[in-house]
């Protein structure tokens, strides 16, 4: 049985659907803060939160847990900077609750869903797993912590753990059972695909003035099907009693500016809508493309779904199938 915490979310409602169909059974355990119960298709569901130790033992006295995958945490960088104690809770003493609890039970397999908010502005582009890790934010910081400690706990306590470092997760299940739907929204594609739809006016982009070849930021869009893909190869590369501990990138190796996205999202949807020029956001890096060779070279590990296109067209099917 794997746990996954935070599996009513985006992410990690994709990789439960991807363990039940590999032939994994699951748990999962979301305190539906930010998850959707609609989104737990698969598995057992426990609505519990991370700091109520109580409930989480009886989960762990219940079930058989082999390892767990731990994606529950708050992941809005805005909110970070206005509430950064809130983060440094539930991002990392959360975790450090988990673990422990985990150490109790004898469960030395973990599965961390880190980001690419850790390397804060990178100095050169593609960012592999040995560049700086300089966040930029409480949330790049809360997840930086946990790293940390997963390395303690590996060097000292006996933990075999993978952490993935997300670039930016987009598009959806192919068979539009799942997707993305946060709230409020504060993601470049749902927010365009609101546009599209009419349920915003305009979309808004955050600056033209970045050192790129049309002025807005670039980043590398990796689908939330090749992350789960990945989560189910960490598991089986942390199955092999002889692997140690690791971490790797994910992204698609690609860069697609705002105005690009913004594009894709019009030839996709073929509606036309408002777009407005702002203000830069704070702590937006000019460029984030990753380096994932290393995941490509010891997990086996390749993006699919690697066109823009593709990646916006996943999600539009879902938009279009929760808002029409
Ligand atoms: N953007 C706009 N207009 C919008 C929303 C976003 O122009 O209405 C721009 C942003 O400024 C940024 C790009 O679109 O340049 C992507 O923004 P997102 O908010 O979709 O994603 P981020 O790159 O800010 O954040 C993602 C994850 C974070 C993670 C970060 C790591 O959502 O959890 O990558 O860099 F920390």
């Amino acid at each position: 049985m794997i746990l996954i915490t935070g599996g009513a979310g985006y992410i990690g409602a994709h990789v439960n659907k991807l363990l039940n169909n590999s032939g994994y059974e699951t748990i999962v355990l979301d305190n539906l803060s930010k998850g959707h119960k609609s989104a737990v298709k698969w598995g057992d569901f426990v609505n519990a939160d991370l700091s109520d130790s109580e409930k989480v033992r009886e989960i762990f006295q219940d079930n058989d847990i082999e390892a767990v995958m731990h994606f529950a945490a708050f992941s809005s960088v805005a909110e970070s900077v206005e509430e950064p104690e809130k983060y440094f809770k539930n991002n990392y003493e959360n975790t450090l609750n988990l673990l422990k609890i985990m150490k109790e039970f004898r469960v030395r397999k973990f599965i961390f869903s880190s980001t690419a908010a850790l390397y804060g502005i990178p100095k050169s582009i593609p960012i592999n797993e040995d560049s700086e890790l300089k966040p930029i934010n409480p949330y790049g910081e809360s997840k930086l912590m946990v790293e940390n400690l997963l390395k303690d706990e590996s060097d000292f306590g006996g933990l075999k753990y993978v952490s993935l470092r997300y670039f930016n997760a987009a598009g959806a299940d192919l068979d539009c059972e799942i997707g993305e739907g946060h709230d409020p929204e504060s993601h470049l594609i749902p927010l365009v695909l609101d546009a599209a739809l009419g349920r915003r006016d305009s979309i808004s982009i955050f600056g033209d003035d970045y050192s790129t070849p049309d002025g807005t930021c670039i980043r590398d869009y990796i689908h939330v099907n090749d992350l789960a893909d990945a989560h189910l190869k960490a598991l089986q590369y942390l199955e092999e009693p002889f692997n140690d501990s690791n971490i790797f990138n994910l992204g698609n190796g690609n860069g697609f500016s705002v105005k690009e996205v913004v594009d894709t999202c019009k030839k996709v949807t073929g509606i036309d809508f408002d777009v407005k020029i702002e203000e830069r956001r704070p702590g937006d890096p000019d460029i984030l493309i990753a380096d994932s060779k290393k995941a490509e070279e010891i997990l086996g590990w390749k993006p699919q779904v690697t066109e823009l296109e593709d990646i916006v067209e996943s999600a539009w099917n879902w938009h279009k199938k929760i808002h029409v």
